[in-house]
Formats: structure tokens, sequence, C-alpha cells
């Protein structure tokens, strides 16, 4: 698989494969989408014929990743959104039926994290980690299930972590709020079934984002390309190349589901070089 490369630190465009139209005429919400994973998965979508409506607490950020993909053709709104404020996400769906009609699929990926040892950390960081991850997953979906119910039918895809699957170090907060997301995708799957709403979560390793770049120093970089089967960390185009697949009729019949994309560390245990 080749990238036509980085522009202003994202990754674009594939060059390989050739892009399909699997999401023509589909309307598609892509929280975060101002840089890293959601940037691709909104670059990614939109080239795959959705409109979609790139929401960030980050305006300039999404209106940045917007511009590039209208210049390229695409179909895209940028929208300001806390996911933290009921009343901006119900002002997130009204300006997304207003722009392109409701939508379809919704794609919860803004969050936050934090690296702490258990001991030192706040009431507060695991407060923040809730509010963001667990509340904003919540409303965000909460008010655009309930477009899709109108439609008939729709897509939810919840960014969830490793941290969610696996213990690590540092990382009691943000693990607390990404378990809570794949145990909430699990039941919103249920309650969202009769609907033909499907919602499943991905679990992403490391993957290379601008934020990972600058907060994950050398040894913290070796260790995860020690840790991971693969070897390395993750691209933001493999992670968006799975949430296309949760999002379109392919995945029709998966729901309640997260899927690890992490080269192999999650389903890694002892690893020795002479076996
Ligand atoms: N990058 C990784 O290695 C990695 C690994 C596991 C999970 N994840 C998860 O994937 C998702 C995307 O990760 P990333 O690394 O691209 O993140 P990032 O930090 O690079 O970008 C997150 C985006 O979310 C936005 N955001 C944060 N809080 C918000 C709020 N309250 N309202 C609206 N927007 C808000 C930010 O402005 C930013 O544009 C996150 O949920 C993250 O936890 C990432």
């Amino acid at each position: 698989m080749t990238y036509r490369g980085a522009v202003a630190g994202r990754w674009l465009f594939y060059d390989d494969p050739p892009m399909s139209q699997r999401l023509a005429g589909k309307v598609a919400i892509v929280t975060g989408s101002g840089t890293g994973i959601g940037a691709a998965i909104a670059t990614r979508f939109a080239s795959e014929g959705a409109a979609v409506v790139l929401a960030d607490r980050d305006e300039s950020s999404a209106r940045a990743v917007c511009a590039e993909i209208v210049s390229a053709g695409g179909k895209a709104a940028a929208c300001h959104v806390d996911i933290r404020e009921a009343d901006r996400v119900e002002a997130l769906l009204e300006f997304t039926r207003q722009q392109f009609g409701p939508a379809h699929i919704l794609i919860n990926n803004a969050g936050v994290s934090a690296q702490k040892h258990f001991l030192d950390t706040p009431l507060e960081t695991l407060r923040t980690m809730l509010d963001v991850n667990v509340a904003g997953t919540f409303l965000c979906a909460q008010a655009a299930a309930r477009d899709m119910v109108k439609l008939g039918g729709g897509r939810i895809v919840n960014l969830a972590s490793h941290s969610g699957l696996l213990g690590s170090s540092g990382r009691a907060a943000y693990a607390a709020a990404k378990g809570g997301i794949i145990a909430m995708t699990r039941v919103m799957a249920v309650d969202l079934a009769q609907y033909h709403i499907t919602v499943n979560a991905i679990a992403p390793g490391p993957i290379d984002v601008p934020r990972s770049r600058q907060q994950h120093n050398k040894e913290r970089r070796s260790a995860w390309h020690r840790a991971v089967p693969l070897g390395r960390y993750g691209e933001p185009p493999e992670v968006a190349a799975v949430a296309l697949f949760l999002a379109s009729d392919d995945a029709s019949y998966v729901t309640g589901q997260t899927l690890a994309v992490d080269g192999g560390f999650s389903a890694a245990g002892l690893r020795v070089k002479q076996v």
C-alpha cells in the first residue's frame, strides 16, 4: 500500500488501491477531524463519495482539512463543536442537516489522552477523560442516532484504544474512558439494532499522528517497535481504511464489535527471537 505522502503533516490520499465510491450519496460526520486519525478518515470518506462534516473544537484545523478535501474535488464542510456540550452537539447535527441532509454515518473520533502514574493521577484528569471521551461519544451518538432512526438505518464507529483492551503503564484515567467506550459500543449496538443502526469500535495501537510524534520520546517509540509484532507505528490511513469498512455496506452484519488496528499488539504474548 502506498500513500501519496504527507501534506502539512497529514496523509491525504492513497495512490493504490484506486478509489471506489463506496460511500456515494452518504453523509458522514467525523469528530476531531482537524488532525491525525480523524483527518485521514474524513479525507478517505470524501474520496469515497461521502459528503463529510469535519467537526472539531479547533475550528481552524478543521477548516484547513476541509479546504484540502474541497480543492481535491470532495464534498465537505467544517463545523466548530465541543463534544462535551449537548447544545453544541445539537448545533452540529443541525448544521449537517442544513449542509447535506441528516447523517448516515457518525465517526466518534475526537478524544483526549493522559499519561501519568496511577498514584499521581488527579481526580480531575479522570473526570476530563470521562467527560470528553465517554460523555462526548455518548452525546454525539445519541443525537446522530435519532436522525438515523428517521433515515431507517446508519453506522456509528467509536474510536477506542488498545488501552481499553489491555493494561499499560500510566493509563488509568484514559483506559477507564476507552474501556467505557468499548462497553458502551456493545450496548448501543444492541439497543439500536432494531433501527438497522450498527455500532462498532476501533481500538488503534500506536498511530503515527503529529501528537504522538511530539509526545513519544525515543525510548517510548522503540518500546512500541519491540512490542508490536509488525514492528512499527500504524499510519492514519490504515485506521481510516478500517473505519471505511465498518461504515460501508460491506460491514452490514457486523455490530457491537471492537476491532484492534494495532499491528498485532493485542494478540501478542511472550515474544522471543529464538522459538
Ligand atoms: N494516535 C494514536 O496512537 C491513538 C491510539 C489509540 C487511540 N487513539 C484514539 O483515536 C482518536 C484520534 O486520535 P489522534 O491521535 O488522531 O488524536 P489527536 O489528539 O491527534 O486529535 C484529536 C482531535 O480531537 C479534537 N478534540 C479533542 N477534544 C475535543 C472536544 N471536546 N470536542 C471536539 N473536538 C475535540 C482535537 O482538537 C483534535 O483535532 C482519539 O479518540 C484517540 O484517543 C489514538
